[in-house]
C-alpha cells in the first residue's frame, strides 16, 4: 500500500474546520477512492487552541504558517487564510519547498495566478483551487475535464451568494438594499469586507479564473469590467419582473472574434431561464460550448462543508496524480502552458448586448419621440417599453425601455445626449440584458 498523502492546513476557520470534518467523516470512503489515506499532519493557525481541539493528538500545531510549509512530513499545503500578501508569500514558499498547494483564495489567484502557476510548473508541483470558485460546485473540474472536448463560447455565472441573496430578498420581500445587506452580514454570507461582494469584486475574481480555464488565456483580473449591485433599486427589480426578467449579478466571460469579454454587472435575464431561478445564497454557472451546447452547474457557493468538499476533492486529485507520470496531470489552467494564448480582453465599450434603460421624464407630448430619435441616431433599436404615469406624489413620468442588442459605446453616447434633454430628469439607469438562450 502507498504511504498516506500528508497535508498541512494553514488556517482553520470556517473552511479549514470543514476540511478536517470531511476528511474525518469520510475517511473510509476517501481511502476506497484513492487507495490510501489522506492525513493532516500539521496545522498552522494563530488560534492554536482551536487548532488543537480540531486535530488528532499526533498533529503538529503551530502559530507560524511558514514553519509548517517546509516540514518534511508535509506533501500538500492547504492555504485557507485569504488575502493577497501573506498568502502569496506562503504559497510561493510552499511551492519553493516542493509542496503541492490547494487554495480557496480566488483573490490571490485572480491577481497573482500567472506568477504562482509558473513557479509551480518550474517546481513540478500542482496548484488546485476548486474551492475558489462557486464553493462546492465542481465547475472547475467540469471545465478542465468534463468539457475538454469543446470550444467554450461563454461562461455566465451567479458566483456571489451574498449578492444573489440580497437580490432575491429585494424581489421577494420588497426590502431595500441596505436592510438586506445587514441581514447577509448577520448570517455570515458576506466576505469580511462586504464591498468585495456587493461591488462585484469577488465575482470578478471568480470569473477571471473561469475565463482563463475556459479559453486558455492568462488571468487578467485588472482588465475585467466590474459593476456591483449597490445602485439597484426595488423599482428596477419590479420593472424587470413586469417585463418578464429577473435581475442577477452575473460574471460573464465570452469569446468573440474581436477578443474576450470579461465583465461582472447586474443583468436582466429572462425569468423563464433556469439560471434566473437560482435564489438565495445558491450559485450557478452556465457554460455554453460548441459540442455539448449549454450545461448548468448549481449548488452551494459557500459554507464550511460545501467548500471543504471542494478542498478535499483537490486533495484526492493530488493524491491520485502523485502516483502517475507528470505528463498525465491535468494542466492548471486546463490548457498546456505552451497553449495559453494572450488574447485581448475587450474594453467594455466594445461589448455587444441589450439594455434596460429607465428615465424620469416630463409627462408631455413629444418627449418619448425625442428619446427614441436619439436612440435611433445611435443605431439602437427598441424591443419593449413601459411607462409609469406621473402621480400626485411624483411629478415626472417614468419610462423603461428594453433595447435590442447593440454596441455599448453607442449606448453610452446616446445616454449622454438623452440625459442632456431638458425634459429628462436626473441620471438614466442602465442595466445590461442577456438572453442566455
Ligand atoms: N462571499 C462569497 C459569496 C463567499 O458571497 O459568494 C465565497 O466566495
Amino acid at each position: 500500500m502507498n504511504k498516506p498523502l500528508r497535508v498541512a492546513l494553514v488556517g482553520v476557520g470556517t473552511v479549514g474546520s470543514g476540511t478536517v470534518n470531511v476528511l474525518n467523516t469520510n475517511a473510509a470512503e476517501i481511502e476506497r477512492r484513492v487507495g490510501f489515506p489522506i492525513r493532516i499532519t500539521a496545522i498552522a493557525d494563530l488560534n492554536t487552541e482551536r487548532a488543537r481541539e480540531l486535530a488528532g493528538a499526533d498533529v503538529h500545531i503551530s502559530n507560524d504558517a511558514f514553519d509548517v510549509v517546509k516540514r518534511d512530513d508535509v506533501d500538500v499545503v492547504v492555504e485557507l487564510i485569504g488575502g493577497y500578501t501573506v498568502a502569496k508569500q506562503l504559497v510561493l514558499a510552499a511551492i519553493e519547498a516542493g509542496k503541492h498547494v490547494v487554495t480557496a483564495n480566488k483573490a490571490l489567484l485572480a491577481v497573482h495566478g500567472d506568477e504562482i502557476f509558473a513557479a509551480a510548473q518550474a517546481k513540478q508541483v500542482m496548484v488546485a483551487f476548486e474551492a475558489a470558485v462557486a464553493g462546492g460546485i465542481p465547475v472547475i473540474k467540469a471545465i478542465k475535464e468534463g468539457l475538454a472536448a469543446n470550444q467554450i463560447e461563454y461562461v455566465a455565472g451567479i458566483i456571489n451568494g451574498t449578492c444573489n441573496f440580497i437580490l432575491s430578498e429585494m424581489r421577494d420581500k420588497g426590502l431595500p438594499f441596505g436592510e438586506v445587506l445587514a441581514q447577509a452580514q448577520a448570517l455570515g454570507y458576506a466576505e469580511a469586507d462586504p464591498t468585495f461582494d456587493i461591488e462585484g469584486i469577488d465575482a470578478a475574481h471568480k470569473i477571471t479564473l473561469l475565463s482563463s480555464m475556459a479559453f486558455g488565456i492568462p488571468v487578467q483580473f485588472e482588465k475585467a469590467y466590474i459593476e456591483g449591485i449597490t445602485k439597484l433599486t426595488r423599482d428596477d427589480i419590479q420593472f424587470a419582473e413586469q417585463l418578464g426578467y429577473r435581475v442577477k449579478l452575473l460574471g460573464i466571460a465570452r469569446k468573440t472574434a474581436q477578443g474576450v469579454e470579461l465583465r461582472v454587472h447586474p443583468t436582466l435575464i429572462p425569468a423563464k431561464r433556469l439560471i434566473a431561478n437560482v435564489e438565495g445564497v445558491m450559485n450557478a454557472v452556465l457554460v455554453k460550448a460548441n459540442a455539448v451546447g449549454p450545461t448548468l452547474y448549481y449548488g452551494a457557493g459557500a459554507g464550511s462543508m460545501p467548500t471543504a468538499s471542494a478542498v478535499v476533492a483537490d486533495l484526492i486529485e493530488i493524491a491520485r496524480a502523485c502516483q502517475a507520470p507528470l505528463s498525465s496531470r491535468v494542466p492548471v489552467l486546463a490548457f498546456q502552458s505552451q497553449g495559453i494564448e494572450a488574447v485581448d480582453v475587450l474594453p467594455v465599450a466594445q461589448v455587444v448586448t441589450a439594455y434596460y434603460l429607465r428615465l424620469a421624464v416630463d409627462d408631455k407630448p413629444g418627449v418619448l419621440a425625442e428619446v427614441t430619435r436619439l436612440l435611433a441616431d445611435h443605431h439602437i433599436s427598441i424591443e419593449a417599453m413601459i411607462q409609469r404615469q406621473a402621480t400626485a406624489e411624483q411629478e415626472t413620468a417614468e419610462i423603461v425601455l428594453l433595447t435590442h442588442r447593440c454596441v455599448e459605446g453607442d449606448v453610452n453616447k446616446a445616454i449622454e445626449k438623452i440625459e442632456a434633454l431638458a425634459s429628462v430628469h436626473g441620471p438614466l439607469t442602465r442595466i445590461r440584458v442577456e438572453d442566455l438562450s
